[in-house]
């Protein structure tokens, strides 16, 4: 069990309808303090939503929500330094430069001694990788580099809670990396990060926890590892008689059972694999390989929502 204090985000019903439609249908999420907790769900599913109303930045049509333990939107003003934000389009200043918006926004900022703004500010341009580029004027910055930048606005003081809506959105390969590691050095900092992702791969890199968005609702929240393990996970064998190999297997109770090729692959449905092998030997086929699959976060996905991940969308 868990208390109110063990959870960095908390909701009860949260509701958002848009037009008599629900874009977030009454969801419970709990973010546990010290998690990176990856929000991940297709293109509308309701994840920026979601983050809109924890930030305080849209009302909730129902429901209740606590940031770091506290009650929201009530101790906004006590709750929200603690939280840095990236989400869409904040506001950046076109025709300054990187390092100028900063420095405004650092400005604004409650506690921000103006002695230390130019080291917060390298240190925050260094950790997102923008140092090179702090002189270029925003309206030259590529979305990658806008992403970073908010990033970095987010960065100039300790967080107890990030809160990031798609950090990686029109990043490069090199730039997903980078992030990828940068969340993970927060999150070893003890910084509890949580990031919507629409990419499957991402989340399954970075995250420990997973929330699981679709059509407003959350299927699922648990963590990475218990997630995987809750998809059924497939056996796969090369063989020299996959047909007789298929009827040993469907024998043992696997379900599923597929033949391609010198290939036999069916889910394991709690059959240990040692016992399948053990199977096909004693009934006289040849076994040149047969390893248990890696569960992938999309079968998991796949298993939950009974669709593809629509990763275009
Ligand atoms: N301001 C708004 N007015 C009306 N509908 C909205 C608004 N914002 C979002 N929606 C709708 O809510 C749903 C969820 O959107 P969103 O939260 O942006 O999803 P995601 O971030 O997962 O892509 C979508 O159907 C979207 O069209
Ligand atoms: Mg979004």
């Amino acid at each position: 069990m868990s208390g109110p204090s063990d959870l960095a985000v908390e909701t009860h019903g949260l509701t958002k309808v848009f037009s008599g439609r629900p874009a977030v249908d009454g969801i419970e999420l709990s973010v546990p303090v010290g998690s990176t907790y990856g929000f991940l769900g297709p293109n509308g599913s309701g994840k920026t939503t979601t983050i809109r109303m924890l930030l305080g930045l849209l009302s909730p049509t129902a429901g209740s929500w606590r940031l770091l333990g506290r009650e929201m939107p009530g101790a906004a003003m006590s709750t929200l330094p603690e939280v840095g934000a990236l989400v869409e389009g904040p506001a950046f200043y076109p025709w300054m430069t990187g390092r100028e918006n900063l420095e405004r926004f650092d400005s604004m900022g409650p506690g921000r001694p103006s002695r230390s703004r130019r080291a917060r500010i390298d240190d925050a341009l260094a950790r997102v990788g923008l140092t090179a580029a702090a002189g270029k004027k925003y309206k030259a910055y590529s979305l990658g580099m806008r992403q970073r930048l908010g990033l970095a606005s987010a960065l100039l003081v300790p967080r107890r809670l990030l809160v990031l809506d798609e950090p990686t959105n029109g990043m490069d390969p090199q730039g997903t990396r980078e992030i990828r590691n940068l969340v993970r050095e927060l999150a070893t900092g003890g910084t509890t990060v949580f990031l919507s992702s629409h990419l499957l791969s991402e989340v399954e890199q970075v995250c420990s926890h997973v929330g699981v968005m679709h059509r407003g609702k959350l299927l699922a929240q648990q963590s990475l590892s218990d997630l995987l393990a809750s998809a059924a996970p497939r056996l796969r064998a090369e063989v020299d008689q996959p047909e007789e190999a298929a009827q040993v297997l469907s024998g043992l109770g696997l379900d599923d059972v597929l033949v391609a090729g010198r290939q036999v692959s069916g889910g394991l449905a709690g059959v240990p694999p040692e016992l399948c092998c053990r199977a096909l030997v004693e009934a006289g086929i040849g076994v040149r390989m047969l390893v248990p699959e890696q569960v992938s976060l999309e079968d998991a996905f796949v298993a939950l929502t009974g669709e593809g991940f629509d990763v275009a969308g």
